[in-house]
Formats: C-alpha cells, sequence, structure tokens
C-alpha cells in the first residue's frame, strides 16, 4: 500500500525559476492495483513517479510505503525499501546506450557480469519472459524502442519488486509496440505486481483498473 498525504514539491524554492511543481497530492495506491496517473505535458507526473520510486525525498508532506514512513527512513533504509518494494521504469528508459542487455538488466543488483551465477539464471529468465532473450549481449544502442522498454521492465524487475512504477512507457513506441508493453505490464499485474503507469494514452489507461488526473500539480 502507498499513502500520499498532502505531498508538496518545489523545485528551487525562493528563486526567481521556483517551480510548484507538486501543490498538495493525495492518493492511495492499493496492493495489487493497476493504476494509471494522467495529466498534460508539466502537471507533474514524472515529479510525482519519482518521489513514489523513493528517488526524490526533496518532498513536504507524508508518504508511507508499505506501512513506513519514507521520511523516517536512514538512506540505508531508504536503499533497502526501494531496492526491494519498487521497480521503476523511467522516461525515455533510462539504459546505458553503450552496455549490452543483460549488464543493464544487472545494474540494479550491482554486480558485474558472470560472476554471479544466480544473477545471470535471473537475467536469462527475465529476457525470456519479456521476449529479448536472442539479445542479451547486444548492446542497448542497436535496439529498437520497443527492445529498449523491454529491457527496462526487466532491468525494474531484477531485484523482485513488489510494485513497478514505469513514466509514460509506452510514449516512444509505436501502436504495437505499444499495446504489447501494456500486455506485458497487464501480465505482470494479474501475476500479483502493483502497477502504476503515468501516460497521456487513454487508450493504455483504459488497460488499468483506475486513473487519477493530474493537473498543475494537484490529483483533480
Ligand atoms: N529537477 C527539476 N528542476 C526544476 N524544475 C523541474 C524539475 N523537474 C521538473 N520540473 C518542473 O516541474 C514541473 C512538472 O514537471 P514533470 O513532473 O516532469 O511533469 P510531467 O512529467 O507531467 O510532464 C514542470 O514545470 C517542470 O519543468
Ligand atoms: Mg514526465
Amino acid at each position: 500500500m502507498l499513502i500520499l498525504k498532502d505531498v508538496k514539491r518545489t523545485f528551487n524554492p525562493g528563486k526567481p525559476n521556483e517551480v510548484r511543481a507538486l501543490r498538495g497530492v493525495n492518493l492511495e495506491i492499493a496492493d495489487g492495483e493497476m493504476l494509471a496517473i494522467m495529466g498534460a505535458s508539466g502537471s507533474g507526473k514524472s515529479t510525482l513517479l519519482h518521489i513514489l520510486g523513493c528517488l526524490d525525498d526533496g518532498f513536504d508532506g507524508e508518504y508511507s510505503l508499505s506501512g513506513k514512513s519514507v521520511h523516517a527512513l536512514s538512506r540505508r533504509e531508504l536503499a533497502e525499501i526501494r531496492n526491494s518494494e519498487l521497480g521503476v521504469v523511467l522516461q525515455n528508459f533510462g539504459l546505458i546506450e553503450n552496455m549490452s542487455v543483460a549488464d543493464n538488466i544487472a545494474v540494479p543488483s550491482y554486480i558485474g557480469r558472470g560472476t554471479d551465477k544466480e544473477l545471470n539464471k535471473k537475467i536469462a529468465a527475465l529476457a525470456e519472459k519479456l521476449g529479448i532473450a536472442d539479445k542479451l549481449k547486444t548492446d542497448v544502442s542497436e535496439l529498437s524502442g520497443g527492445q529498449k522498454q523491454r529491457v527496462a521492465i526487466a532491468r525494474a524487475l531484477i531485484k523482485s519488486p513488489k510494485i513497478i512504477l514505469a513514466d509514460e512507457p509506452t510514449g516512444a513506441l509505436d501502436r504495437e509496440n505499444s499495446r504489447q508493453i501494456v500486455a506485458i505490464l497487464s501480465e505482470l499485474n494479474a501475476e500479483g505486481y502493483t502497477v502504476v503507469i503515468v501516460t497521456h494514452d487513454p487508450g493504455v489507461a483504459q488497460k488499468c483498473h483506475r486513473t487519477v488526473n493530474i493537473s498543475d500539480g494537484v490529483i483533480a
């Protein structure tokens, strides 16, 4: 369960370039849910997803993740909970282009290639599941957008999280690849993962259980 209470995020506070990206977000996400977050460009979607993903703790208000208040956690505890609970798929993939698919998937494990049998087995299983098994040794720079998104999802899954947060996972993809990526996320949700998708595509939101709309940093 993820609970946000009156979450605010201001960039460059007090400066001429101050941006109040989130102005008091209240949101509860239940275990096993598949939620779409929709909103115009600049409305605060990525800011919200980064906070949900524990990638940004510079917010005001309360964020409780699986019963723990994120602000109350030490750096170490935060890193631990981020690793064990959350798999984040960043906007525009967030992959390291000049590294192989297998090494990209391994990044959250902080373990170099070829040293850990268990890790390699897991990478192989995830690659199989996501249809990129034949690409493991290929550099990410040589992949199509749809393939890159599959790698990003595999990387998000490597630490066996409970919650998958995806920022515009179909934003850079054509129709058929978008359909396939949403089908993968739906399948993961059916397996028990909580799935949160930021999107501006109503067709993607339609595949989710619930949609919330964010506008000017608040949920409508
Ligand atoms: N690191 C940052 N520094 C300053 N402003 C930012 C930063 N990140 C986002 N913003 C601003 O916050 C607002 C919300 O951005 P964002 O959450 O990325 O919107 P969305 O993902 O909905 O397009 C925008 O005005 C954006 O320019
Ligand atoms: Mg965004």
